[in-house]
C-alpha cells in the first residue's frame, strides 16, 4: 500500500499517491507539468505573480488538520496529487454493479463514458480561473485578493487531479485529453470550454461572488454524485477535491453578504429606506439591492443549465453502471438501482408548466438539480437576515427554475422570475428589471477599485468578520511586488 494521509513533498509533483514508485505515470505528469505553468503564467497579470499570497496548501487529507498556511509565490505553489484515504472494503454503491466491491482499475466497458465523466469535470476547473484571470486588477481588499487567488490555486490543483486520472488509468487517450484541457480556454471562439457557463465572463467582484456561490456550489454537487462513483480513485479523488470546494462557496456567501451588508449600512446612514430608490442609492457608491437580486438570477440560472436535461440517457447509463451516484446516495433508502422507482420531473404541455413521473433512472440529472436548489437555498436565507436585521424591507429569491434557462425542457422560453409564461412584449418589458442591463455592469464597473492596503476595504463592500486562519483584521495578506 503506498498511498497515505500525508503528502510527500519530496518529488516535483507532492501527492500521496506513491508517485515516485510509479514512474510511468511520474513520467507523463511531469511532461505535462511545463504546460500547466505556462497556462498558469500566461494568466494571471504580472505584478500578481511575482507578489507573495498567503495561501494554504494542502500537507494531508486528514480531515482533522490537512493544510499549511503561507506566503508563496503563485507559480511556485505546490500543486500536488491527493486522494481522500482508501476506505476499506469500498462497496459499489449504485446501479446493476452494487454491492460488489469498488473498482481500482477502469472497467473496459465504461472506458470512455468515465473518460468523458473526467474530462467535463476537469474542463471547468481551469477555465473558471481564465474567467477570473484579471479580478486581482480591482480587488476591493488584500483579504479578497488572497481569496480569489486561493481559489484559483485550487481549482488548478483540481486539474491535477483529473489529469492525473487522466494519465494513470487512461493510457495514450488518457494522455490527449490532459493536452485538450491546456488547450480549449474559456471564452474561445476555436476551442471554447465545454459547457456553457464556463466561457462567460466573470467581469466583476460581485460576479466572482455569485459564481463562487452558485456554479462552485454545481460543483460541488458533481463531485458529490462522481465521490459515490464504484471507480475508486475517482471516489477518492472527488472527496478530497469537497474539502477544499467548501472555502469556494465560503467566499462566494460571505462576499455576497458583505455586499449586502454594505448596501444596507449606507442606505440606513443615509435615511434611504426604499430599496428601489436606485438612483440614490448608487450615489452613495453601494449597489443597490435589486442589481444584486438581478446578478443572483443570472448566475443561478446559468449553474442551473450545468446539470443538463431533466430526462437523460447518458445520466441514466451513468447511474446505471456505477460511474455516478445520486447526492447523498449511501443516505438514501432505497434499492440503489432504481428498478421500479419513478421520480417527478417538470415538462411543458400546451404551454403550461406540469410535473410528471418518469422512471428514476432517467431522472437522475432533475434529481441533483432538486438537490442543488435546496442546497443553494441556505445561503439567501442568510442574506435575507443581514437585510432583516439592519431594518430594510427586501427579500432575495431563487427564481423559478423556467426562468432565463438554455438548457432542458425551459429552454428559451419566456418565463418571469415567478414562473409565469410571458408573452414576447411583456418579457421584453420585465427583462431589464430581472437580469443585469448593460447599464447595471456600467454602473458596477465604476466601483471596481483597486484597494490594497492591510485593513482597507472598497466602499461598497464590509470587512469580513473574521481573518483567514484567524487573522486580525490588519493582516498584510498580500505582499504586492512593485518593479
Ligand atoms: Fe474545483
Ligand atoms: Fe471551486
Amino acid at each position: 500500500m503506498t498511498d497515505s494521509i500525508n503528502v510527500n513533498y519530496d518529488t516535483q509533483i507532492p501527492n500521496n499517491v506513491g508517485l515516485s514508485s510509479d514512474k510511468r505515470v511520474l513520467k507523463a505528469l511531469e511532461k505535462w507539468h511545463p504546460g500547466y505553468i505556462n497556462w498558469w503564467n500566461d494568466l494571471i497579470p504580472q505584478k500578481f505573480q511575482q507578489s507573495m499570497i498567503y495561501l494554504r496548501t494542502a500537507v494531508s487529507v486528514d480531515p482533522k488538520g490537512w493544510a499549511k498556511f503561507d506566503y508563496v509565490k503563485m507559480p511556485e505553489y505546490r500543486w500536488g496529487i491527493l486522494l481522500a484515504p482508501q476506505v476499506e472494503d469500498r462497496r459499489i454503491p449504485c446501479g446493476e454493479h452494487y454491492g460488489e466491491p469498488a473498482w481500482q482499475e477502469v472497467p473496459g466497458e465504461y472506458r470512455s463514458l468515465m473518460r468523458r465523466l473526467i474530462v467535463i469535470q476537469g474542463d471547468t476547473e481551469p477555465a473558471s480561473v481564465e474567467q477570473q484571470r484579471y479580478l486581482g486588477l480591482t480587488a476591493p481588499s488584500a483579504y479578497d485578493m488572497r481569496n480569489l487567488f486561493q481559489v484559483n490555486v485550487e481549482e488548478g490543483r483540481h486539474l491535477w487531479a483529473m489529469v492525473y486520472l487522466l494519465q494513470k488509468y487512461f493510457g495514450r487517450d488518457g494522455r490527449e485529453e490532459a493536452n485538450d484541457l491546456l488547450r480549449r480556454s474559456s471564452g474561445s471562439e476555436e476551442a471554447p470550454r465545454m459547457l456553457g457557463a464556463f466561457n462567460e465572463e466573470t467581469p466583476d467582484w460581485l460576479s466572482f461572488f455569485m459564481f463562487t456561490y452558485f456554479t462552485d456550489r454545481d460543483g460541488k454537487m458533481q463531485l458529490e454524485a462522481l465521490a459515490q462513483s464504484g471507480f475508486d480513485p475517482l471516489s477518492r479523488s472527488c472527496r478530497f477535491m469537497l474539502t477544499e470546494e467548501a472555502h469556494h462557496m465560503f467566499v462566494g456567501e460571505t462576499g455576497v453578504g458583505r455586499t449586502i451588508q454594505r448596501t444596507c449600512e449606507a442606505m440606513n446612514a443615509a435615511g434611504i429606506t426604499d430599496p428601489f430608490d436606485t438612483d440614490k442609492i448608487r450615489d452613495l457608491g453601494v449597489i443597490d439591492l435589486p442589481l444584486i437580486q438581478k446578478k443572483l438570477n443570472l448566475h443561478y440560472t446559468l449553474s442551473l443549465d450545468l446539470f443538463g436535461q431533466e430526462v437523460s440517457t447518458n445520466a441514466a447509463n451513468a447511474y446505471n453502471a456505477g460511474i455516478k451516484g445520486r447526492y447523498m446516495e449511501h443516505k438514501i433508502d432505497d434499492d440503489h438501482q432504481l428498478t421500479n422507482d419513478t421520480y417527478k420531473v417538470w415538462d411543458l404541455v400546451d404551454g403550461k408548466m406540469v410535473h410528471h413521473e418518469v422512471p428514476a433512472l432517467t431522472a437522475i440529472n432533475m434529481r441533483l438539480r432538486d438537490d442543488y436548489i435546496g442546497d443553494a437555498a441556505g445561503g439567501v436565507g442568510r442574506w435575507n437576515k443581514i437585510i432583516k436585521k439592519l431594518g430594510v424591507e427586501f427579500e432575495m429569491s431563487q427564481p423559478h427554475e423556467a426562468f432565463n434557462r438554455k438548457i432542458g425542457v425551459f429552454a428559451n422560453k419566456l418565463f418571469s422570475p415567478a414562473g409565469e409564461l410571458l408573452s414576447g412584449a411583456e418579457y421584453d418589458a420585465g427583462v431589464p428589471g430581472w437580469l443585469p442591463t448593460h447599464e447595471d455592469g456600467d454602473f458596477i464597473q465604476s466601483l471596481m477599485k483597486p484597494c490594497f492596503g492591510p485593513g482597507s476595504y472598497a466602499g461598497w463592500i464590509a470587512p469580513p468578520k473574521v481573518g483567514i486562519n484567524n487573522q486580525p483584521g490588519d493582516f498584510e495578506y498580500v505582499k504586492l511586488y512593485e518593479a
